[in-house]
């Protein structure tokens, strides 16, 4: 479990972080329609992401949040504020684009004490509380020292994290984050992911992160919010998203499924005649497609419920084991995550249960 959102205070009572709530908004670009009824609550400190394919409208959801873009109808509030009567100042938003590049002439301390210089003069804090706000920046995003550097002497991850601490300065009461990693190699958007993390919990923003990668989502959320098409398809806890997919659409986005034609008598499905798996709810009964991810597909002995086969290929990728298991009546393979199984050998005959699945109706 996920320690709960809190909210915190830094200057007086003014709260650091807010909920926002976005409430049937429609965008249109001309006659495109990017934004369809999207609505969406978040709570004080939670960390959402944003996750649908290139297209889909999160960069637009984003720029809306922030005041960037202006909805053709529903709104935006911040707490029980709306968000058309803030300026875009008083909307106190922390944004980090992709391709954000900071200031390349402004050095590091430059580029993260941007925000606050640019405050009117009453509200500007002196040289030396910059100079300490700075540094207590840099600890917080663990590169103390890189003051004087310029972002041509960072490398891309340590560019992003400056990104994030110049963000911070301004005490954000939301942090937009619009695919801040997206540039970079696998390897340091892993150990990033890990370090975004790690400082949401120190700091407790209200986040809003976009990605089009299923992985980071579910790894660095505490909720995921899917669009597809400008729609919200589906929000939940990555277990809610992943295991209990509400459409095929997020079923396939989120990860592999084995995608088995079956009817639905009652709470059981039936693959050609043969009952597979039992227990199914919430099903109007009839045909139906039922998605199976791999490792929802386990070798048995025994004979209740399960699905004859032939094994016909065995595969491995990176530490993942993956059996091809040829069902007859079924036109595709099923494939199966062998990497918690006894491996069982090309040609052989098996016995293929299902643990979990979603059905979704076909007709
Ligand atoms: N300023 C604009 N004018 C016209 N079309 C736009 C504009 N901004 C975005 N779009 C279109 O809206 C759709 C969603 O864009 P975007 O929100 O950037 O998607 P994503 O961030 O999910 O890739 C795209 O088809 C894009 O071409
Ligand atoms: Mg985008």
């Amino acid at each position: 479990m996920r320690s709960p959102p809190r909210a915190t205070t830094e200057r007086g009572d003014r709260p650091m972080t807010v909920a926002v709530s976005i409430e049937g908004i429609d965008k249109r670009f001309q006659a495109f329609q990017a934004l369809r009824s999207v609505s969406l609550d978040i709570q004080p400190g939670e960390f959402v992401a944003l996750l649908g394919p290139s297209g889909s409208g999160k960069t637009t959801l984003l720029r809306l949040i922030a005041g960037l873009e202006q909805a053709d109808a529903g709104r935006v509030l911040f707490g029980d504020v709306d968000t058309r009567d803030l300026s875009l100042r008083d909307r106190r938003i922390g944004f980090v684009f992709q391709h954000y590049a900071l200031f390349k002439t402004m050095t590091v301390a430059e580029n993260i004490a941007f925000g606050l210089r640019s405050r009117p003069r009453a509200e500007r804090p002196d040289g030396a509380e910059i100079k300490r706000r700075v540094e207590a920046l840099l600890e917080l995003v663990q590169l103390p020292g890189l003051e004087r550097r310029y972002p041509s002497q960072l490398s891309g991850g340590q560019r992003q994290r400056i990104a994030l601490a110049r963000a911070l300065a301004i005490e954000p009461q939301v942090l937009l984050l619009d695919e801040p990693f997206g540039a970079l190699d696998a390897r340091i958007r892993k150990d990033l992911r890990a370090w975004l993390r790690d400082l949401h919990s120190r700091t407790g923003h209200t986040t809003v992160f976009v990605t089009h990668d299923q992985e980071e989502a579910l790894e660095l959320a505490d909720r995921v919010a899917i669009l597809h098409e400008g729609r919200l398809e589906q929000v939940g806890t990555p277990d809610d998203v992943y295991d209990h997919p509400a459409t095929p659409f997020v079923c396939e986005f989120l990860g592999e499924a084995n995608r088995l034609p079956v009817k639905i008598v009652g709470s059981q499905a039936f693959l050609d005649d043969r009952p597979v798996l039992g227990g199914l709810t919430q099903n109007q009964g009839g045909p139906a497609a039922l998605y199976v991810r791999p490792h929802h597909l386990k070798l048995v002995d025994d004979v209740p419920l399960s699905i004859p086969g032939i094994v016909e290929e065995l595969r491995r990728t990176g530490p993942l084991r993956r059996a091809e298991i040829a069902v007859s009546g079924l036109a595709k393979r099923l494939d199966l995550d062998l990497t918690s199984q006894v491996a069982p050998a090309i040609g052989e005959r098996v016995r293929v249960k299902i643990t979990h699945a979603t059905a979704f109706a076909t007709a």
